[in-house]
């Protein structure tokens, strides 16, 4: 029974964090703990030609100065043979090679962080620098040398449907355009932090990680040791977004630093070391091509992306993903091409692929609308994918048609008046735009175990991880539905290596993959105490029928006589007082090959222009979201608020500046690359549309960690073309581009 899932709970981690009780990865105390900091290349391409490290080795407190010339030899140089992004193609201190500026070079390690830092200062580095154009640093130079990536996670890097040639010439009414994303970097509020302890051949990590087995996978790999040999605890992460999705180089170089000084290592990444070893959002370059009759169908879409990654890991940005699935054109192509860069590795950041290309084709949908004069509501409509467009699989569930609906009426879309430059206030120019949302359901194998202890509380637990996002609140919900406790009676454990294995906290797949197996493990132990009290002849239930009972508050009790009852303290006390435990583990199954699974929402946004400044504001964002089963009211709106905040920043904030001489990031810290700030944010509303899909999990539970950023930039640009009549195409929509416009009306 569904007492606790789907109420806004508050959070329960959420006092421990107000209050300071929640230990993260760079908390944690150890006796002997030693400091490392990195130092890191201030050339984009070459070699060390030397490095002095004299003068830091001889400062107060200094341990270690590692290098590349005494860091210690890893198996296969440190490049394991398992393909990323599983492990990622790092920087150990092997070699002298230079691929990026900010890529670490030497790792200090003293007694405290202060000295660490002065004598990191202290560390000169001579370098023989490749000069430009060696160094590949001008994207615009570079994509002739576009290449084709493998795949990435098992979907093909370049689709066909139909005869997309034939498809551009039915329509009409054809537009091409290109749109440009800028490089981002994720900048969770905790930079990664890693502490190690090595025990004889057993390592520790505590370490800042959306996977705590990944990781442990990955350093595994790098060591050359057996995975069961080390241990990975993260219980709290101040934020992922992908970038602790991977175990990048400072996780094994904290172990390395740990095992040459024999004490316990733990390294803090700087904000500034932010940006470049520990992946962005790569910078894309999207050229979509779209067909429509004059009544709005689409005869024929191309999508072209190129995004930047680096010259030593293809890393891909897979724009074109949300083009396959969002509408029902016959004919389609699709394609990615990467062009290596001497910067760091680009990664998943928050929908990577739909938050860039959901901004292109519904931008370019928007586009289509004017070029027709039709309601972009409406040619959105016409277009509807009432099945998968790829594959023809029936949605496993799928109420878009409901979220425009709701968004509009909500958002008050009917006031719109259909031509650029008509809604104004005085000075100020208003715009209302709207976009298309998406993000793939996915789900993994995770497992979970359930005790019911002798005090008559329960401890359930799982591999997972809460990156931020409430899943130990939301587990506790599922557990205590499905043990009949009341949840202050349940204790749930995650973030551990350990623990039954959970799949990494990406792809918005933990709630959909965890909650299953909680849930099933919980019913388990439940069902084994109420077996154990209708066995024993002192219980009050004795001799019920198993369907008869339930356990309601952690008691046992007869549905038909409800004086009948029993505490679980009492059972397991009278049994010998040995907890009761179930574990379970629960994978999708054949459903996978019936049905397409994704979540869709409508976004609508206001913006509001000064007419002679060009300043903008976004006013107001309502957005539809049809996620499935959510599991708990509250959680799941911060994370969609959240996800339209970060969209904010897309559409109008966040530049990452690449210095084509140095291959720096110029505003490689939070004073110069800018994030929204409360006095950016304007109106938030979330609605909810849709029911428990239940063809993808028990639970009818769908993510919603990725789509809340997705159509949101989209629904931004598109707001300020209809205020001004510009048209942006390039991320982000700053007031130059306004006031001085490369692209005007159509
Ligand atoms: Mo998400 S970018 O898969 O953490």
């Amino acid at each position: 029974m569904n007492k606790l899932i789907g109420q806004p709970v508050d959070r329960i981690d959420g006092m421990l964090k107000v209050t300071g009780g929640a230990n993260y990865a760079a908390d944690f105390p150890e006796a002997r703990l030693a400091h490392a900091v990195l130092v890191t290349s201030t050339v984009a391409s070459g070699t060390i030609a030397s490095i002095d490290t004299g003068r830091a080795q001889a400062m107060p407190g200094v341990l270690l100065v590692m290098t590349w010339q005494n860091a210690m030899r890893l198996p296969n140089a440190g490049r394991p043979p398992i393909s990323p992004p599983a492990v990622r193609r790092l920087t150990l201190l092997q070699d002298n090679v230079v691929r990026y500026s900010n890529e670490p070079v030497a790792v200090v390690v003293a007694d405290t962080l202060e000295h660490a830092t002065d004598a990191a200062q202290h560390v000169s580095v001579t370098y023989a620098a490749t000069p430009a154009p060696l160094a590949i640093l001008d994207f615009a130079r570079a994509k002739a040398q576009a290449h084709t990536p493998p795949g990435m996670s098992e979907r093909p890097i370049d689709s066909q449907r139909g005869n997309v040639e034939a498809g551009m010439h039915e329509g009409a009414v054809r537009i091409a355009a290109v749109y440009t994303t800028p490089t981002q970097f994720h900048n969770p509020m905790e930079p990664h932090a890693t502490m190690a302890r090595w025990d004889g051949p057993a390592l520790t990590l505590y370490d800042a990680t959306q996977g705590v087995t990944n990781d442990r996978t990955a350093v595994a790999a790098v060591f050359g040791i057996p995975a069961d040999t080390i241990r990975v605890i993260s219980p709290f992460i101040g934020g992922g977004f992908g970038c602790k999705g991977s175990s990048w180089s400072h996780v094994s170089l904290c172990a390395m630093a740990a095992k040459q000084t024999g004490r316990p290592v733990r390294l803090a990444l700087t904000r500034p070391q932010m940006f470049g070893p520990v992946g962005s959002r790569p910078h894309t370059e999207q050229h979509l091509s779209i067909a429509a009759r004059t009544d709005g169908t689409l005869t024929g879409v191309r999508h072209d992306t190129l995004s930047q990654t680096s010259t030593f890991e293809d890393w891909t940005e897979m724009s074109g993903l949300v083009t396959r699935m969002m509408y029902a054109s016959p004919n389609l192509s699709t394609s990615h091409r990467v062009v290596p860069l001497n910067v760091g590795t680009p990664t998943f950041m928050r929908a990577p692929g739909e938050t860039t290309g959901s901004f292109a084709l519904e931008s370019a949908m928007d586009e289509l609308a004017w070029r027709l004069k039709m309601d972009p509501v409406a040619l959105r409509l016409k277009n509807y994918a009432e099945v998968e467009p790829q594959d023809g699989k029936p949605w496993s569930s799928k109420a878009l048609r409901e979220c425009y609906a709701a968004g509009a009426q909500r958002f008050g879309w009917s006031r719109r008046v259909n031509a650029p430059r008509a809604m104004r206030e005085g000075n100020t120019l208003i715009g209302l735009g709207m976009a298309g949302a998406t993000y793939p359901a996915n789900r993994s194998e995770a497992a979970a175990i359930a005790r019911i202890l002798p005090d008559g509380t329960a401890m359930v637990a799982s591999g997972t991880q809460d990156i931020g996002t409430g899943t130990y609140t939301v587990m506790t919900q599922v557990a205590a539905d499905a043990l009949g406790f009341a949840p202050d009676h349940i204790r749930f454990a995650l973030g551990d290596s350990t623990l039954p294995r959970a799949p990494v906290s990406g792809g918005s797949q933990s709630a959909a993959s965890v909650s299953p197996a909680v849930q099933a493990a919980a019913r388990a132990a439940r069902d084994k105490l109420i077996a154990l009290a209708i066995a024993d002849p002192a219980s009050p239930v004795h001799g019920a029928a198993p369907g008869d009972v339930t356990v309601t508050d952690g008691w046992v009790v007869s549905n038909s006589a409800p004086s009948r009852r029993d505490p679980a303290a009492a059972i397991i006390a009278r049994a010998g007082g040995k907890p009761i435990e179930a574990q379970a583990s629960e994978k999708p199954g054949a459903e996978r090959q019936q049905y397409a699974f994704h979540s869709f929402g409508a976004v609508f946004a206001e913006v509001h222009v000064d007419a002679e400044l060009g300043t903008l504001r976004v006013a107001r964002i309502v957005g539809a979201y049809d996620v499935g089963q959510v599991l708990n009211e509250k959680t799941a709106r911060s994370q969609l608020m959240g996800g339209m905040v970060w969209g904010v920043g897309t559409a109008l904030h966040e530049d990452a500046l690449l210095d084509t001489r140095m291959g720096r990031f110029v505003n490689g810290n939070l004073a110069e690359y800018h994030v929204p700030v409360n006095a950016d944010i304007g109106d938030l509303d979330v609605l909810f549309v849709g029911e428990p899909d239940l063809r993808f999990n028990p639970l009818g539970v769908r993510g919603i960690g990725e789509i809340g950023i997705t159509g949101v930039p989209a629904a931004i640009a598109n707001a300020v073309y209809h205020a001004t009549g510009v048209r942006v195409r390039d991320l982000p929509i700053t007031l130059d581009k306004v006031m001085l416009p490369r692209h005007t009306l159509a």
